[in-house]
């Protein structure tokens, strides 16, 4: 790509206002209390962590509350940092850039700021995603902006964060994350333990709706099916590790719409069965969104799901 065309893109597409982000976010069960937490968190300067397996809803709630602040105040931006083993300090705090250190110096102008610190500047939003896929070395470098409100920056000194600094943590539960566990010392420091799950039926199917492209719309019994598998994975805690999260639900029926639309204007030669789209649909999603417990195999889980639920 060249450079113009790359800067004009790029201009296009910035997200220069998380005020002014459209978030389609379902707010009922599970998730108004956990926005309630989160307000009364933010009330009483204490620092909460979502903590529930993947695809819940962690990432867009914490989305969804950074925007109300943002509208609330301007200038409250949004950052995230998504961790692992490899994500080291200076991910959160900058760095120095080396061709200008190399000519001025470690001065200011050098200086790259991370998105720890620029929330802790400007007052913003800091979402630590995976915390405790981070190492403890890493998950360290919170400890002081949590404790302190405050952060030192090599060579430049110690800033003081901005009042309206707020920092969220997500992390998977530990026996599924199988990496480095969260700090004592960190674990101390967070005081809010917000627990997300999988939905209440008439929730998840609210966020499969609010999920579909209006032309991709499937019908009421349709949607019923769809739960049915998904809350089966859910349910068969025999042969399943990890089972499909709301993402697989909202992606069958993303599939299942198209093909309901193609059947509609005549581009598909041979008009089939739900059950027989539902099953071939399943198939391709659920493969790779449910983790099976060793030993099993994810084919014969799979069409025992399909099997109980529409018929073979
Ligand atoms: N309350 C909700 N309203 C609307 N959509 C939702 C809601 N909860 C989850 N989703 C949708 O489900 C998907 C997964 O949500 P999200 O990415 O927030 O999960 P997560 O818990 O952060 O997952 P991970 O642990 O994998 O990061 C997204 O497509 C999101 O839009
Ligand atoms: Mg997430």
């Amino acid at each position: 790509m060249d450079k113009e065309r790359f800067e004009e893109l790029f201009t296009t597409h910035l997200i220069k206002d998380i005020a002014q982000e459209k978030i389609d976010i379902v707010l009922s069960g599970q998730y108004a209390k956990a926005l309630e937490l989160l307000r009364d968190a933010e009330a009483t300067g204490l620092f909460p962590a979502l903590v529930g397996p993947p695809g819940v809803g962690k990432t867009i709630l914490c989305r969804y509350f950074a925007s109300l602040r943002a509208k609330e105040s301007q200038g409250r931006s949004f950052y995230w940092l998504t961790m692992d083993e490899s994500i080291k300090p200076s991910h959160f705090i900058g760095s120095f850039d080396p061709a200008i250190t190399l000519k001025k110096g470690f001065t200011l102008e050098a200086f790259n700021a991370g998105p720890l610190l620029s929330a802790m500047l400007e007052g913003g939003t800091f979402l630590a995603n995976e915390i405790n896929r981070a190492t403890e070395f890493s998950q360290n470098t919170l400890l002081e902006p949590l404790e302190e409100a405050s952060i030192g920056i090599p060579h430049l000194g110690r800033i003081k964060a901005d009042e309206d600094f707020f920092f969220i943590c997500a992390m998977n539960p530990e026996e599924l994350s199988g990496t480095h566990r969260l700090s004592e010392a960190l674990k101390d420091r967070i005081k809010v333990w917000i627990k997300l799950t999988y939905p209440e039926k008439a929730t998840e199917l609210d966020i499969i709706r609010i999920n579909l492209p209006e032309q991709f719309m499937v019908e009421e019994s349709e949607l019923e099916l769809i739960y049915s598998i998904i809350d089966e994975t859910r349910k068969n805690k025999i042969d399943i590790e990890v089972p499909a999260s709301i993402r697989a639900g909202i992606a069958i029926a993303k599939l299942l719409g198209r093909k309901r639309y193609l059947e509609e204007k005549g581009v598909l030669k041979d008009q089939d069965s739900v059950y027989n789209h539902l099953a071939d649909i399943s198939k391709h999603v659920l493969l790779g969104s449910i983790k099976p417990k060793p030993g099993v195999k994810v084919d014969t889980i799979i069409e025992g799901i399909i099997n109980k639920t529409i018929g073979g």
